[in-house]
């Protein structure tokens, strides 16, 4: 095994079960446009929805936003020989929709697309795979001035500007994932309104997420038809495994439900063409219909590629609240997440690194013949930087360490994961925590914009050349 001098500041990440990864495994690591990008008003870029709720008084910590975050958009060959130094095949990102089409309709603004132009060749000159994702978050709030993903115009607004991007990258990206988590699109942002556009209407949310699925069917479709030659086309999701916190009847119910509106909703129509039986009663119950006109279904059952996985924790789930009621004051029924016990991340999040595993297998037995890829991966912890910004992150390590481990335990019990890529890159602004929360595995100075890879960065480099026996 090869080792390098400066991983002996890591006195963890030994999991054995990473080392039965194939060679051929791909590599990567993650960033989204607004999270890194900077520079929201340059070459034409419009105002998107998170432009806008980050400056809505009391949505995100500290009134923080993403106007210059980490400038990455200025300091984007600098990222791109970092990217290189760590010795990943991919580099998954994500193209903002407001820089490219900055109200959201109409031509491609070149200026805007001119910069993802660079960016991928750059990567392709330092032999890193461009891994792009159309949608991350990001909407132009004109389209949200006419109603968001609520409306069902807006799937059909998605599919054009995916074009707009298709167009112009597709002669060297290979890689194309439509959404990002699009259960955080829809529920956080219409319904619990942690995140933008902050809205908290259930029965919108719900629109949502069917014109969500239907823009990634729509876009998808047209994508691949102009294709002249293989591509790679997925949509990615957050998911963790759902289970009872006791074997009542109660609870088992409530990690079915938890389950059904976090996983199932959107597999099922993308893999089987249906919405899940159980879920469309459940959401009856609750007065809301899922907006499927006719041949929709088959819109969205596009054959995925490649199923894009988010993983950061798992929950348990009771069907009864502390008070010992079954249904809260509007009549619903009661799903409480329940904690494992487990050591939390900064997010305060439980690290359940099983729960991982035993999810792709889960997703590998319920839809077979999907092949994975973890598209986000990775744990915010307290880090401090030493005088030079060095930071010794053993907590990341370890956190990586598992969660690689695991999703090698999940290989061998026969799930179909074909590659890793950790959140994040480095340190950027996390939504409605702004910058107080650092995922980075290269810490960023935001007063001098200076990078520095942490410890956890060179075991995650160090363990790649071992997997691949370089
Ligand atoms: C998922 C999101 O895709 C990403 O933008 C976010 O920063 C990470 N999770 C961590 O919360």
């Amino acid at each position: 095994m090869e080792s390098s001098t400066d991983t002996t500041a890591s006195t963890v990440g030994l999991d054995p079960a990473i080392d039965t990864l194939p060679a051929s495994f791909r590599w990567g690591v993650a960033t989204s446009a607004y999270q890194i990008e900077g520079a929201h008003e340059e070459d034409g870029r419009g105002p998107s929805i998170w432009d806008t709720y980050c400056r809505t008084p009391g949505m995100v910590h500290n009134g923080d936003n993403g106007d210059v975050a980490c400038d990455h958009y200025h300091r984007m060959p600098e990222d791109v020989a970092l990217i290189g130094s760590l010795g990943v095949d991919t580099y998954r990102f994500s193209v903002a929709w407001p820089r490219v089409q900055p109200g959201g309709k109409g031509p491609v603004n070149a200026p805007g697309m001119a910069f993802y132009d660079r960016l991928v060749d750059e990567l392709l000159a330092k032999g890193i795979d461009p891994w792009v994702t159309l949608y991350h978050w990001d909407l132009p709030q004109e389209l949200e001035d006419a109603g968001g993903w609520p409306v069902r115009d807006t799937a059909y607004r998605f599919a054009d500007y995916s074009m707009l991007v298709f167009d112009a990258l597709s002669d060297r990206v290979r890689n194309w994932t439509t959404l990002n988590e699009p259960w955080c699109s829809a529920m956080l942002g219409y319904y619990e309104g942690r995140q933008a556009p902050g809205r908290q209407d259930f029965g919108a949310a719900i629109h949502a997420v069917h014109h969500l699925l239907l823009g990634h069917g729509l876009a998808t479709q047209r994508m691949r038809e102009a294709a002249g030659e293989p591509m790679e086309f997925g949509i990615t999701l957050n998911m963790s495994h759902a289970s009872p916190a006791t074997d009542s009847a109660a609870d088992h119910d409530a990690a079915r439900r938890a389950d059904g509106l976090s996983r199932r909703i959107y597999l099922d129509p993308l893999v089987r063409g249906e919405y899940p039986a159980d879920v469309v009663a459940d959401l009856s119950a609750r007065g809301v219909e899922i907006p499927v006109e006719p041949g929709d279904l088959e819109i969205i059952k596009q054959p995925i590629d490649v199923l894009g996985v988010n993983y950061y924790s798992s929950s348990k789930f009771s069907g009864v609240d502390e008070a010992g009621n079954t249904e809260d004051a509007d009549g619903v029924p009661v799903c409480r997440e329940v904690r494992y016990g487990r050591p939390v991340t900064a997010m305060d999040w439980e690290i359940v690194p099983e729960g991982f595993t035993n999810l792709l297998v889960q997703i590998g037995e319920d839809y077979p013949g999907v092949p994975m890829v973890i598209t986000e991966n990775g744990a915010a912890f307290d880090d401090e930087a030493d005088e030079s910004g060095f930071v010794r992150d053993d907590d990341r390590t370890a956190y990586l360490d598992s969660h690689i481990a695991a999703v090698a335990k999940a290989r061998t019990a026969g799930a179909d994961v074909r590659g890793y890529f950790a959140w994040s890159l480095m340190d950027n602004f996390e939504w409605s925590y702004g910058y107080d929360k650092r995922f980075g595995l290269v810490h960023v100075d935001y007063d001098t914009q200076v990078r520095t890879l942490k410890s956890s960065a060179l075991w995650y480099r160090d363990t790649i050349r071992r997997v691949r026996g370089s």
